[in-house]
């Protein structure tokens, strides 16, 4: 389940109703999947073969369908991030920069955790979306933000793009954005 902190009021959003409203109003799109439906050898393994990936495609399948099928989404794959990573000191230090694209930002975490960091309309400024296995995320377009890992530092996530090609990231320096 999520939560939600206001970087600017370091307010604490808890509880399904209260974040999905939240979400719901700064148009990003908040589902879940079930967790459990994965099973127990991959629920905690970051080290993943091609083969597990596919089988975790598997799984998941109605919900990657039922996704593409409603907002258009054409190629999906999984990812794993963890200390077992290459280089993922590196890659955390090219995420966490502010950037926008032109399609949505989807991810379904099936395990681990993360954070999307987002830029709220109006006053509201930058909030941080902590994520937990089973929570399905979209970034709205052109909309600045950036990802990063929790103190855990382990994930698996689903992908979802519309265009293979087309998936372009933006850097945007903006002035509103105070690294935590
Ligand atoms: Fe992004």
């Amino acid at each position: 389940m999520a939560e939600i902190v206001i970087r600017n009021t370091n307010e604490r959003i808890t509880g399904e109703e209260n974040v999905r409203t939240f979400l719901q109003n700064q148009d990003v799109i908040y589902e879940s999947w079930e967790p459990a439906k994965l099973p127990e050898e991959l629920q905690n393994n970051f080290i993943l073969t091609d083969e597990q990936k596919n089988t975790i495609l598997q799984i998941y399948d109605a919900e990657i369908k039922d996704l593409a099928a409603r907002r258009g989404y054409k190629i999906w794959d999984v990812i794993t991030l963890s200390d077992s990573t290459p280089n993922l000191n590196e890659l955390l230090n090219k995420f966490e920069e502010v950037h926008t694209h032109t399609e949505d930002e989807i991810r379904a975490i099936v395990s681990g955790k993360g954070i999307f960091v987002i830029k709220g309309a109006g006053d509201i400024g930058y909030f941080d979306v902590e994520l937990s296995a089973g929570d399905v995320i979209s970034v709205p377009e052109n909309t600045n933000h950036f990802f990063t890992l929790m103190d855990n530092r382990q994930i698996i996530a689903v992908r979802l793009f519309i265009e293979e090609n087309g998936w372009v990231s933006s850097p945007v320096n903006d002035p509103d954005f105070k690294k935590a």
